[in-house]
């Protein structure tokens, strides 16, 4: 195939520029979460920009009430299909005391490219472009219109908003998202399904400042105790169960076909438990692992603020404590219903503990199949020589939901990243491989979807 004869040159020949590309955007630390890295997010965006036109390409930065996004890429021709690709710049913090380098500091090592962010997600969004870029070259019959997000990593607050605001944002065909990860090295991934997510602060007030326990303890209200009974009201520590009253009422009941696509996947639970670096486990039956992590709804605590923290006991009774919770949601639990119960619960548990939410996912689920489907699964096994794995995905991508209704577009996966480049943990990469093969993968996904025309079958979300 023409198109192809000069794509192993052309991966070759982007390796340097890749690696600039990807150091420079990963030493920007867009820490969207964090309200002193707003310049940060600013200087990301216009980075974005700046590559994308470097590139050929179109590029806007959209304002929004947060963080802006970027849209471009290149329209050569409105009769084309028009296919949109998602990623998202913004970072989590980089804060876990095992980081052994700095995780604001690019490093490249052999295959391996270190630092915040380098596999969630802009070494899968640069390898898009770079993908993007040989196609257009190549005079593939495709408009391919670039989205990144800068607030993802927060729940998506502005998305919807920047998407309504992005006056030269087509409505695609259809949505491609790399913002997912294999099942292992070797082991491509395509998931038809997300979990959602509801996350909220719990905070507790007793007093106005610290007092001494001998004084006060007693009489006095622990405000760190009263938190951990709300918690230990919410979920079963042993087994996870939510026990909020309601909760799993609308949870819809593992289906024939997700079963089958679960077990014919290769998952494997002590490779999952190596590349996460787990060391205990609620269940380790290979069924059971897999619908907790993809089908089923958890209530997590994911810190707790509050009193002394320093070496030894200090004898005193905090004034105020807080818990940072999520819930992550599975089809057909309605984000806005299940906080409500919550409310409820948490009032009747103890009045005077004040719920903030941070952000609501609803989650999503597609139908399998379709030329879409076919055209990732080519793409992964042009770019990889392997055969993907159709399977449902633990993770929350809030822009997801809001693409697919807004453009009612199929939105399909075609993740990189791998376990154990560490999503979100300290000493975070990706690699060569997975850049490369992306590459590879990304250009003959965007030949496959220039071919696809007239009415297809679209997505239903959940
Ligand atoms: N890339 C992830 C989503 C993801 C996680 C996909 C795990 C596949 C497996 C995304 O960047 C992410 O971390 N999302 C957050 C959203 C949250 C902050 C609302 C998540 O899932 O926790
Ligand atoms: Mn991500
Ligand atoms: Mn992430």
């Amino acid at each position: 195939m023409a198109l192809f004869d000069q794509l192993d040159k052309y991966v070759e020949g982007s390796r340097p520029r890749f690696e600039e590309w990807l150091g420079r955007l990963v030493e920007i630390p867009t820490v969207s979460m964090d309200p002193a890295r707003r310049d940060d997010m600013r200087r990301g965006a216009a980075v974005a920009v700046e590559y994308l036109t470097t590139l050929g390409a179109q590029a806007t930065i959209v304002e929004t009430g947060g963080h802006p996004l970027v849209v471009g890429g290149w329209i050569g021709n409105p009769a084309w299909p028009t296919v949109a690709v998602y990623n998202h710049l913004d970072v989590q913090p980089a804060v876990e005391p095992e980081w052994t380098r700095e995780p604001f500091k690019f490093a490249v090592e052999g295959e391996h490219y270190y630092g915040r962010g380098a596999t969630d997600d802009k070494g899968p969004a640069l390898t898009a472009l770079l993908a993007a870029r040989y196609a257009v070259e190549q005079g593939v019959p495709v408009n391919i219109q670039l989205v990144w997000e800068l607030e993802e990593e927060m729940g998506s607050p502005h998305f919807a908003e920047g998407l309504a605001k992005a006056v030269d944002c087509r409505k695609p065909d259809s949505v491609v998202v790399s913002d997912t990860i294999w099942l292992a090295g070797g082991r491509p991934a395509v998931p038809y399904g997300l979990r959602g997510n509801l996350a909220a602060r719990l905070i507790l007030e007793t007093a106005r400042r610290e007092a001494h326990s001998g004084l006060t303890g007693g009489a006095a209200r622990n405000p760190l105790t009263e938190l951990a009974a709300v918690v230990a009201a919410c979920v079963d520590a042993k087994t996870g169960r939510v026990a909020i009253p309601g909760f799993y009422k609308a949870v819809r009941p593992l289906g024939r076909t997700d079963r089958a696509q679960f077990l014919k996947s290769g998952f494997q639970v002590k490779a999952f438990a190596t590349a996460h670096q787990l060391t205990k486990l609620r269940v380790r039956d290979r069924l059971e692992v897999m619908k907790r992590l993809w089908a089923e709804p958890t209530f997590e605590v994911h810190g707790f603020v509050g009193g002394y923290t320093g070496p030894g006991v200090k004898t005193s009774i905090p004034p105020r404590a807080e818990a940072k919770v999520s819930m992550r949601l599975v089809p057909d639990q309605d984000p806005a219903a299940i906080l409500r119960l919550f409310r409820t619960y948490v009032r009747k548990l103890n009045p005077d503990v004040q719920v903030e939410t941070h952000g609501m996912l609803r989650p999503y689920v597609a139908d399998l199949g379709g030329p879409y489907t076919e055209a990732v699964r080519k793409a992964l096994r042009f770019g990889f020589g392997k055969e993907p794995a159709f399977i449902r995905e633990g993770g929350s991508i809030g822009a997801v939901v809001t693409m697919a209704e807004r453009w009612k577009a199929p939105v399909l996966f075609l993740g990189l990243s791998l376990p154990e480049h560490g999503y979100h943990a300290p000493n975070e990469r990706f690699d060569w491989g997975q850049a490369s093969g992306g590459m590879k993968a990304f250009a003959a996904y965007f030949d496959e979807v220039s071919r696809i025309t007239g009415k297809t079958k679209g997505s239903r979300t959940a």
